[in-house]
């Protein structure tokens, strides 16, 4: 049985914490995420009882580190659908989604070839497609968006031509918070030949995401957007494209052998892909993170999430001086700006009332065509905020006013 009061208790950032004299209220979820105990015991473990690097050590103590590391591994491919030797770790969504545009899309793309994005992508699945752009003389062209600012599979179909080879494109968007039919998106890249990139970043803490049966090339995410340390993501890949896939990095631990000639052999995936001492702590944080989602259940998180999205847009909606972006997301990404007055400013005073929110663009600068402004505010919620929380921003937006907002600083 869910009970959000039960699972807050698993939560220390949760226990009566303060900001600026009130009572905090953290919808700042799309940033990062609060860590359970559970967390932050794999990681403190580590370094007071099992130190020592993984894979590399003949020793017990290195044994068994090596051996819970590949448990992470396993951890994460049961969470996201695949074989333990499709995920690679990597230091996040951002270095995932690099790796996948440099490592594959660098080798393959050749002069003439489109990359295809969307205008609601965030900076780390769009900036390397263009250098990948750059390199390679492929050209970025963008799926267009609904006028609600979807990606759906009617426009993918417009954008869709012979010489598409990349589709890449968010599950769900980290600025209007909408599911993207990810399976028939990837069915249609398909179709036409082409390879679908996909950053799960907001997706992955959220809701079930099948790499296998939604047939996904590549998915990226990060550990701390799921109750997972910070400095620690995943790249996703079939074996077969990460075995085609080359590393950016090179060094100890990637390799099977090299000669003062310069022959080198690289080891197979995924250990081609993490030269040097990873972050370990951190990959055994991610274990332990991609278990308590799955103790408290994808099913349990999407609905209480939508049900607290609803409750707290219900209210939203009522407010003349509050322009709500998404009123129709499905994920708890609720995105606004209170008329006449600076996002910045709107969530420097929400922070005054202990409400933290994030202001700006939010990566996604190529979204302010669609939305006819440079930047709002986002309020993100997760499976331990309360109505509560919602409450307590919707009465701080009431008093949100030009006067109000004056001469706030740090
Ligand atoms: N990518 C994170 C966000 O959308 C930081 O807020």
């Amino acid at each position: 049985m869910f009970s959000v009061e039960e699972i807050r208790k698993d939560f220390p950032m949760l226990d009566n914490k303060t900001m600026s004299g009130k009572p905090l209220v953290y919808l700042d979820n799309g940033a990062t995420t609060f860590k359970p105990y559970s967390v932050i015991e794999a990681v403190t473990n580590y370094y007071t009882n099992q130190t020592c690097n993984a894979h590399r050590g003949d020793y017990q103590l290195a044994a068994d580190v090596s051996a819970q590391y590949e448990e992470a591994r396993d951890a994460v491919a049961k969470l996201i659908h695949c074989q333990s030797k499709e995920v690679v770790f990597t230091s996040g969504a951002s270095m995932s989604l690099n790796l996948a545009a440099y490592g594959y899309g660098q080798k393959n793309l050749q002069k003439g070839d489109v990359i295809l994005i969307t205008e609601a992508e965030h900076a780390s699945n769009v900036l390397p497609w263009f250098r990948v752009a750059e390199v390679t003389g492929a050209v970025v062209e963008y799926i267009p968006l609904t006028d609600e600012g979807r990606v759906t599979p009617e426009n993918l179909k417009k954008a869709l031509h012979d010489k598409v080879k990349i589709v890449a494109f968010a599950a769900v968007s980290n600025v209007l918070g909408y599911v993207n039919d990810v399976k028939e998106l990837v069915r249609l890249a398909h179709e036409q030949g082409a390879k679908a990139v996909v950053d799960g970043a907001q997706a992955v803490p959220h809701m079930e995401v099948n790499v296998s049966e939604w047939d996904i090339d590549f998915l990226a995410f990060s550990a701390h957007k799921m109750c997972g340390p910070t400095g620690v993501g995943v790249l996703y890949g079939k074996y077969n494209l990460l075995e085609e896939t080359d590393p950016f990095m090179l060094g100890g631990g990637a390799n099977a052998r090299f000669d003062m000639c310069g022959n080198v052999q690289l080891k197979h995936a995924p250990f081609k892909f993490e030269a040097g001492t990873p972050p370990i702590e951190g990959v055994l944080g991610l274990k332990a993170a991609c278990e308590y989602i799955m103790s408290v259940g994808y099913e349990n998180i999407s609905r209480h999430e939508h049900e607290l999205r609803t409750y707290l847009t219900d209210q939203i909606k009522k407010l003349d001086h509050v322009i709500l972006y998404n009123p129709n997301a499905e994920t708890g990404i609720v995105t606004f700006n209170v008329r006449k007055i600076f996002s910045q400013d709107v969530a420097s005073y929400l922070g005054t009332k202990g409400i933290c929110v994030r202001s700006g663009s939010h990566c996604a600068k190529i979204l302010v065509n669609f939305l006819k402004t440079s930047d709002t505010v986002r309020a993100s919620l997760y499976f331990y905020n309360t109505k509560e929380d919602c409450d307590a921003l919707v009465e701080a937006l009431k008093t949100t006013t030009i006067e109000n907002c004056v001469g706030i600083f740090f």
